[in-house]
């Protein structure tokens, strides 16, 4: 099956195999390539140039993207999509002026998903988390990080796994699964956590790693939740099961979880709101994308991550949603780039790189994602008749989506 897709105003992100991230300067390029065709064979890219060297090939399937833009999926290295029930009325809550702490002390956030997600049968859980994956399919994303972390309990996160694996299995986004049993600490072990962390360490992992239920292991560092040495002692054992550290830090507080992430040699630190002088440092020449998730920022009015310091320090960035239903129950990548420029003053260049090629890469899947590259994966999305891709951030409230390509099929 071979599609053709001709009269392309501009095709972005246009690169190299060899190129698996950008940092610093390099962000502010997006290489395109105006008045382009681009070739999917089957469910992979096969060739692109200008319309005035398009070859002469029979095709099954020829798309015209007069006046539209085409560039790479969304690539969404962080979020929590499978989830039951919402939290809806801490929303309110907080908006008649408890904050997320307060909320969370009392019982509610994380333990409250909890409690609804082992109340809830896996086919139920299946169902409300497909709707949330078809709903960012078509805003776009081509491939999604979704983590556990609100069962708590061995069933609830096996339960979580598996939906993900059903996802995976069901739908042709890409998928990554993070074990997130380091989320919160259960009621049942508030006075125990040694033997909660225990549970994750002796009982949860060696069954999700003998039934490869999960690419990562994620540990939520944070006052409050799990301290560095706990982080440590957590990424160390999913490590001895094969599942790379990405983890949730700098939040709330700056506690050293970025330190321990890049010793650990994490594949991503992801949140990094409040970033002190020597987190910057501790990020400089090491393998650790760091991830910005400003949907979080916006809807809990908490501060950005401060993307130019880290920029100009030489770093990379990468941009995701955090899709749940507690600090950001919206998975809209579109909008993550919009507010990305409009709040962290990314460039829409900037912007693009870090919701594709550095997401791709905070997944680990940069050599098959994130690109327009020839031997990569066809999950692309073709716009609306657009004047340019700074429509993209600009017009941040509009569906500029015409159409997505999924696995090399208009989705
Ligand atoms: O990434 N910060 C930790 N975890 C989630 C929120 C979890 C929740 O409130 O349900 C996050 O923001
Ligand atoms: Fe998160």
């Amino acid at each position: 099956m071979t599609t053709l897709i001709v009269n392309i105003k501009e095709l972005l992100q246009v690169r190299e195999a060899s190129v698996l991230k950008v940092s610093g300067a390099e962000m502010a390029v997006l290489p395109t390539l105006k008045n382009a065709y681009l070739l999917i064979k089957d469910d992979l890219i096969a060739g692109f140039g200008s319309m005035d060297d398009l070859p002469k090939i029979a095709v099954d399937t020829t798309i015209d993207a007069t006046g539209k833009i085409v560039l790479p999926s969304w690539c969404d290295s962080h979020t929590h999509i499978v989830y039951a029930g919402n939290r809806e009325q801490e929303f309110v809550d907080r908006i008649n002026g408890m904050t997320y702490e307060e909320i969370a002390n009392r019982g509610g956030g994380i333990l409250n998903s909890a409690k609804k997600l082992n109340e809830t049968s896996e086919e139920e859980i299946y169902n409300q988390s497909k709707a949330r994956l078809e709903e960012v399919m078509y805003l776009g994303t081509g491939a999604v990080e979704i983590k556990s972390g609100y069962g708590l309990t061995i069933d609830g996160e096996l339960k979580m796994l598996r939906v993900i694996q059903q996802l995976s299995k069901n739908y042709p986004i890409t998928i990554k699964a993070t074990f997130l049993g380091a989320h919160a600490f259960p009621l049942a072990f508030k006075d125990n956590k040694k033997g909660y962390i225990d549970c994750i360490i002796n009982e949860m992992l060696p069954e999700i790693a003998k039934n490869k239920l999960a690419d990562f292991i994620d540990v939520f560092c944070e006052t409050g939740y799990f301290t560095v040495e706990e982080t440590e002692q957590i990424m160390e054992a999913g490590i001895q099961f094969g599942l790379k550290p990405k983890i949730h830090v700098n939040q709330f507080n700056s506690i050293g979880g970025i330190q321990a992430g890049v010793k650990y040699n994490a594949l991503s630190v992801d949140h990094l709101e409040i970033m002190k002088p020597e987190d910057i440092e501790a990020l400089k020449n090491t393998e650790t994308m760091p991830v910005a998730l400003p949907s979080c920022s916006y809807f809990l009015s908490i501060p950005y991550t401060p993307a130019r310091e880290m920029i100009a320090a030489g770093l990379p960035l990468a941009l995701a949603t955090d899709y749940n239903p507690g600090s950001t129950p919206s998975g809209n990548m579109n909008f993550v780039v919009a507010t990305a420029c409009i709040k962290m003053k990314m460039t829409p260049e900037e912007a693009i790189n870090a919701a594709t090629i550095n997401g791709a890469y905070a997944m680990g899947i940069s050599s098959t994602h994130g690109s327009i590259t020839i031997g990569k994966k066809a999950n692309l999305i073709i716009t609306k008749s657009i004047p340019s891709y700074y429509q993209l951030p600009y017009a941040f409230g509009s569906n500029l989506i015409d159409s997505v390509m999924l696995d090399g099929k208009i989705y």
